[in-house]
């Protein structure tokens, strides 16, 4: 399916709305829904799994009124491996100008015993589910869930039976976050070698975040051949969360001399679109977090403070203002040196000689000591109650 002019792209799959919205208590309201898809259409999101339509009626309106309103992305619905399920998708992506139905089934031994269903039967309910959903509509996805625990042979014997049937796009989840970076490369890479028709669709990566590793696990997907990554905004997503759509992103844009692979994503919408998800999922955005935590571009020791203030490019691989965030941030702490104080001092109109800088710093880390951050009224509180000049 990739050409050789754009065998390097990667296409972003956004679940933040299906999967994302599955973590316990990060339920959004319709409104939400429509403005987070909006987002994600407007950075450049290739596909956006917006919902499972026959979850709910609120799910089947949100997904239809998404894929009637979406500009640019695939409009994708989650179906099971049943008719009703996909009937039901298919009506839900109908008014999209690119509908995707999304269809899956388990097929790792624990999953296959959920059902009851021999291997022949299984591997018959996937000819059955994938041949109607492809007479739906041209873009179909099929997933093996739990791929990544499913018997080799097993999981060649299904995805060819889905590529026959008129899949488009062949996802392999880690539905439980299991897999480990070097497996998940070699995963793909054997698939696209073994499945016969491999090289006429396209190879998707579905990482959960169980063992912290699911960007990882992505971008390794990609080096052995994957093409789409699905990723959510924040990570959100089921227990532990699903591969972060920014990191991902931002690895193959800062890491593009090892992972020669590009996105269509406008990264300077990302820090936007991550505080809106923050905000209607309830899910507050840890302080550490890489790309979108409040200190990824913060720094508070007087080494590293020192050092920014010098050339940025001392302790920053990316520039902050490329993920849309508006700079650099040195907030003063007890950990802060003079050259930090100092600068802050003069952003705030205040220029100051040696002695009273001494004077000032002294009592700065006093105060530091007792406060967890120092703020601009704090410093010209200092500056009022005493230190003379020189
Ligand atoms: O994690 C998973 O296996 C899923 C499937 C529905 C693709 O979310
Ligand atoms: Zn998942």
């Amino acid at each position: 399916m990739t050409t050789a002019a754009d065998k390097d792209r990667v296409l972003i799959f956004d679940t933040t709305l299906r999967d994302g919205e599955q973590s316990p208590g990060a339920t959004m309201t319709h409104d939400e829904k429509l403005e987070i898809a909006e987002l994600l259409d407007d950075m450049g999101v290739d596909i956006i799994e917006a919902g499972f339509p026959i979850a709910s009626e609120g799910d089947f309106k949100a997904v239809s009124e998404i894929a009637e309103r979406s500009k640019i992305s695939v409009i994708c619905g989650l179906a099971r491996a049943n008719f009703k399920d996909i009937d039901r998708c298919a009506e839900a992506v109908r008014k999209s100008a690119q509908p995707r139905i999304h269809t899956f089934i388990g097929t790792s031994p624990l999953h296959r015993a959920i059902p009851n269903l021999t291997m022949d039967e299984m591997a018959e309910k996937i000819h059955e589910t994938v041949t109607h959903a492809r007479n739906l509509v041209d873009n179909v996805q099929w997933s093996p869930m739990d791929a990544t625990r499913t018997e080799w042979d097993y999981l060649c014997r299904v995805i060819e039976i889905a590529i026959k049937a008129g899949a488009t796009t062949i996802n392999i989840p880690d539905t439980v976050g299991y897999t480990a970076p070097v497996e998940s490369a070699d995963l793909i890479k054997r698939l696209i070698e073994t499945v016969p028709g491999a090289d006429d669709v396209i190879f998707a990566t579905h990482c959960h975040n169980d063992l912290g590793m699911a960007t990882a696990n992505a971008l390794a997907a990609v080096a052995g051949g994957a093409r789409q990554i699905e990723c959510t905004i924040n990570g959100l997503g089921e227990r532990a969360g699903n591969t972060a759509l920014e990191e991902v992103v931002m690895a193959l844009k800062v890491r593009n001399d090892i992972m020669p692979y590009h996105t269509g994503i406008d990264t300077k919408k990302i820090m936007h679109i991550s505080r809106r998800v923050s905000t209607v999922s309830g899910f507050v955005v840890q302080p550490n977090k890489a790309i979108v935590g409040k200190n990824a571009f913060a720094h508070e020791s007087g080494i590293h403070q020192d050092g920014m203030l010098k050339n940025k490019e001392t302790f920053e691989i990316m520039r902050p203002e490329d993920v849309g965030i508006a700079g650099t941030s040195l907030p003063l702490g007890k950990h802060s040196g003079r050259a930090a104080l100092r600068d802050k001092l003069s952003q705030l109109g205040f220029e100051v000689g040696d002695n009273q800088l001494k004077d000032l710093f002294v009592r700065f880390k006093e105060l530091a000591d007792r406060k967890k951050e120092v703020f601009d009224d704090d410093i010209i509180a200092l500056m009022r109650t005493g230190g003379d000049d020189d």
